[in-house]
């Protein structure tokens, strides 16, 4: 396994390989990485094959962390990470920093983004404004370094695989955008590098999420309910925990991302909750 820190030995290896008609699987991720990446890197290797390869990147991209969110103290563990890519088969793992990806952006010389003006409106957009602005920048420099036949993405942020699909779509990227599902805990807490900042009495407030979700599915699966009746079914939910707080939970259309009022199986549920100052998004489909 390689470690590449620089944009160029990246670029230049991955022409290599295309020449070579090698395909490349790519699983870009902010690192401390837990099982839900591992499942994204295993469905990269399937789909790539053993002749293919498979290249990972940790980075914490600033761009889409607002300067009142946790960047600064965002876990890292680059040792650890490293060796389970090495356990996983990885074949490159990219690791650039703030220098290499926005050279000359403190002396205001890095000016281009790529925005998504639709599908990232709503929801963790609404919550956080300059969110997906960094996620769709970064991914698409990541995309034009990496040259990836496939970018596999997990389904814990539903609404960024949508963004980053229709970014592909509109912008002619010429690759497949792959989602897979969400990884959890067997309590039902979907994994996250953020659980790290949970401990004791708010892990296991953590569950509210999980259980909002399971406690609306039980409330539609007999027929459609009124979306503000589910509202209140998942503020119940969250109330239940005292260092709990809703930001936001939306109902709609897994692919256009539209909002339903009346919502039934087949609509996609997604919210976010405080739990303390950190922030847990989940979602499902019902
Ligand atoms: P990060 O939060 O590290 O997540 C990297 C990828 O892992 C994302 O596609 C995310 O959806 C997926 N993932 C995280 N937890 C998961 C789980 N429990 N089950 C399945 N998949 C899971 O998402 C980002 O980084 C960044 O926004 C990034 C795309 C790397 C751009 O900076």
């Amino acid at each position: 396994m390689r470690v590449l820190r620089s944009i160029a030995a990246m670029q230049r290896l991955a022409q290599d390989w295309r020449r070579d008609s090698a395909r490349i699987g790519f699983v870009p991720t902010m690192g401390y990485l837990h099982a839900g990446h591992l499942s994204l890197v295993r469905e990269a290797r399937r789909r790539v094959g053993r002749a293919g390869k498979v290249v990972v990147s940790i980075y914490v991209n600033p761009t889409q962390f607002a300067p009142t969110e946790d960047l600064s103290r965002y876990p890292r563990d680059l040792k650890r990470d490293l060796a389970l890519c090495r356990k996983e088969g990885v074949d490159v793992v990219f690791v650039p920093n703030d220098a290499t990806m926005y050279p000359g952006k403190a002396e205001g010389k890095y000016s281009t983004y790529v925005v998504e003006e639709t599908l990232a409106v709503r929801m963790e957009g609404a919550s956080r404004p300059t969110h997906f602005r960094g996620v769709t920048t970064i991914v698409a420099k990541l995309f034009n370094i990496v040259l990836p036949d496939l970018a596999v993405f997990g389904a814990k942020d539903w609404q960024q695989a949508a963004v980053i699909k229709r970014m592909v779509a509109d912008l002619n990227f010429p690759l497949r955008i792959v989602v897979v599902p969400i990884v959890r805990e067997a309590d039902g807490l979907a994994l996250s590098s953020r659980n790290r900042y949970l401990t004791g009495r708010r892990r296991a407030q953590a569950l509210v999420l999980s259980r909002a979700i399971a406690q609306v599915r039980r409330v539609v699966r007999p027929a459609p309910v009124s979306a503000g009746r589910l509202r209140r079914v998942v503020q119940r939910v969250i109330a239940a925990a005292p260092d709990a707080r809703l930001d936001y939970v939306a109902f709609f259309d897994p692919e256009t991302l539209l909002p339903q009022t009346r919502v039934g199986r087949g609509t996609q549920m997604a919210l976010a909750v405080f739990i303390g100052r950190t922030r847990l998004i989940d979602n499902a489909r019902l």
